[in-house]
């Protein structure tokens, strides 16, 4: 996961810009670099591999006085990881770092080659900063050729460029990437990724809104939206490192389910080139006689592979079953070596998960991971794994793990079924992947109304959350988060299968949480929601389309893609657990009687 900073000041440029990425550290990177600006002279330095290479590098060289520097750290995704693909990028005067991807890349690459363009690496970034500087030579000013520069992007990022031609200021954009503005009392100002690198630093920040852009001076923030100017609302900076974790968050939960559109980028990257799916970590492992796929986990995990078992099914037309660990164990299970044993753990050290999986490698199956701690149990056993990128997770109810492990068993589905899903489908469901990111964007005016719907939702003598296909995984999800957190009495159910016996529970105090999505079996689950309202039981409908029946109505966009509702959806459960869970006055972070990593049968 790249991490950015920025620098604008008096104080020695390199000082910041190293401090902040080594805060930046955790999140994984395998190059780094950084360029300062000063006296009309820019300075870069990139090296491959730890931070202490380019602070090795950087050894002789300082920068005192006024000027501006940008520093990165990069995680491979277009192309490997080199130098030459490391940031900063530069063009004839200018350097640009980017976080994200930027979709549209190879168009606006070929139109600038077919220009004369020369291009130094493999990278996506490149563009940004010669897309910048061939609207300066169209005679543009530096503020006007940044403006067009950003509107030509689509995809996620956070964007710094510097520029001789305007030696002052350092440009900026956000999109669906985190990029935090500081400054203090000195006339100086920064710019990062993460509150961390700041603290000490600034005393005050403005955390950017997607499609903000603008530029920053020593004494002046320009910011803009839609091309109208915005003027930047600042919070002040605690100087606690945990407060600075949490970004600003009350919860590291409500953190982590924001985080999720740019995690999911961070899981996506790399992994999606024109010919489809790649996956590097699996190019050594011969699928050829696999004809059947046996999935083993725990909690939340467990529903990642319930969803994914659909997927398996459906696009790569291979058989798959799903098992909770703990009772694949000791059923005596029939292992066969045509069967891909797949394990999916958060945090790769699941007691039970882990066992299942010593079992799979004692019977010589093909062994396949997806897990997000690099070098845990479960990585370092078996024989392949796929990461999930989702960086730490800190709450105990998991969110960003279990939207990140859908997206790469998505992954996954796509890769396996590579000889079996036409051209056409495969273009569909890579779009589908690739739109990910902005459902997954909050908008505050969602999370504000299901914050006022929370007050009626704290008695009663139970939740269903009901759902068909794809959305039962993620109905049994939606009440398991709000099971852990607001210890209310919550079950998923198949919509269709409440008629074979819990209807009997129903009655105005039974709350069903229906998931209604319009791309997938509308009608049928809304006929299983009439039988329910038909039994005085109160609906709270999540559904794109306007439902009479329900008694609280949470209406979701029009997407062409049931993954689309899905992320959607999911991220409306996990507020509506954690709203509840405030309510309720829980510790949402840490619940009781919770662990985060079950080393325990
Ligand atoms: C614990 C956690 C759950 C998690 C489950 C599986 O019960 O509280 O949030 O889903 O373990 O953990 P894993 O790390 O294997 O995904």
């Amino acid at each position: 996961m790249c991490g950015i900073v920025g620098y604008i000041g008096e104080g020695e440029k390199k000082e910041f810009l190293l401090s902040g990425l080594k805060e930046l550290e955790y999140r994984g990177y395998d190059s780094a670099g950084i360029a300062v600006l000063k006296d009309g002279h820019i300075t870069s330095y990139r090296t491959l591999g730890k931070l202490e290479n380019l602070v090795h590098k950087t050894e002789a060289f300082s920068s005192d006085g006024f000027g501006l520097g940008i520093g990165h750290t990069r995680w491979a995704t277009h192309g490997k990881p080199t130098e030459a693909n490391a940031h900063p990028h530069r063009g004839e005067f200018s350097y640009v770092i980017h976080n994200g991807i930027i979709e549209n890349y190879k168009e606006i690459k070929e139109n600038l080659q077919k220009e004369g363009v020369k291009f130094l690496s493999q990278t996506d970034s490149e563009v940004i900063v010669h897309l910048f500087e061939k609207f300066i030579k169209e005679e543009l000013s530096a503020q006007d050729a940044f403006k067009s520069t950003i509107e030509m992007l689509q995809g996620a990022y956070a964007i710094l460029l510097v520029t001789k031609d305007e030696p002052e200021t350092i440009f900026f954009a956000k999109n669906a990437v985190p990029l935090i503005l500081g400054q203090n009392a000195k006339e100086e100002k920064f710019m990062s990724s993460s509150d961390s690198p700041l603290i000490g630093y600034a005393t005050e920040v403005v955390y950017l809104e997607d499609g903000e852009y603008g530029w920053v001076k020593k004494d002046e923030i320009s910011l803009f939206m839609n091309e109208k100017p915005v003027i930047p609302t600042f919070a002040t900076l605690g100087r606690d490192k945990i407060y600075a974790q949490k970004d600003g968050f009350r919860f590291f939960m409500e953190k982590e389910i924001y985080e999720q559109s740019s995690v999911v980028s961070e899981t996506l990257m790399g992994r999606i080139s024109d010919e489809g799916v790649e996956l590097d970590e699996l190019k050594d492992i011969d699928f050829s006689d696999i004809d059947n796929i046996k999935i083993c986990a725990c909690g939340t995990s467990y529903h990642a592979g319930l969803t994914a078992a659909y997927l398996f099914e459906r696009l790569s037309k291979i058989r798959c079953q799903v098992e909770i660990a703990s009772e694949f164990r000791y059923k005596e299970p029939l292992l066969d070596k045509k069967t891909l044993f797949l394990v999916i753990s958060q945090s790769g050290e699941t007691a039970d998960t882990l066992e299942a999986l010593k079992m799979a490698k004692k019977a010589n199956m093909k062994t396949l991971a997806i897990c997000n701690v690099d070098n845990s149990s479960i990585v370092r056993l078996a024989d392949a794994t796929l990461l999930t990128r989702a960086g730490i997770e800190k709450g105990v109810a998991s969110t960003k793990a279990f939207a990140t492990q859908v997206i790469t068993l998505w992954l996954l589905s796509l890769y396996m079924g590579k000889k079996t899903i036409p051209a056409k489908k495969m273009q569909s469901e890579i779009k589908a992947l690739l739109h990910t990111p902005s459902v997954l964007h909050v908008e505050d005016n969602t999370h504000e109304k299901i914050r006022r719907l929370s007050k009626r939702y704290l008695h009663g003598h139970g939740f269903f959350f009901i759902g068909r296909d794809i959305f039962f995984p993620l109905a049994l999800e939606g009440a398991l988060k709000l099971k852990e957190i607001s210890y209310l009495h919550a079950e998923g159910y198949p919509s269709g299968e409440m008629k074979h016996g819990p209807i009997a529970l129903a009655d105005s105090e039974l709350f069903t949480v229906a998931l209604m999505p319009q791309t997938m079996l509308y009608e049928k689950t809304k006929s299983n929601v009439e039988e329910l309202s038909a039994r005085d039981a109160t609906i709270l409908a999540i559904s794109p389309k306007e439902f009479d029946l329900a008694d609280d109505f949470i209406k979701t966009t029009e997407q062409s893609h049931p993954m689309s509702e899905f992320f959607e959806m999911m991220i409306i459960t996990q507020i509506l657990a954690l709203e509840i869970a405030v309510r309720l006055g829980n510790d949402v972070d840490m619940p009781r009687n919770l662990a985060k990593s079950v080393t325990v049968e």
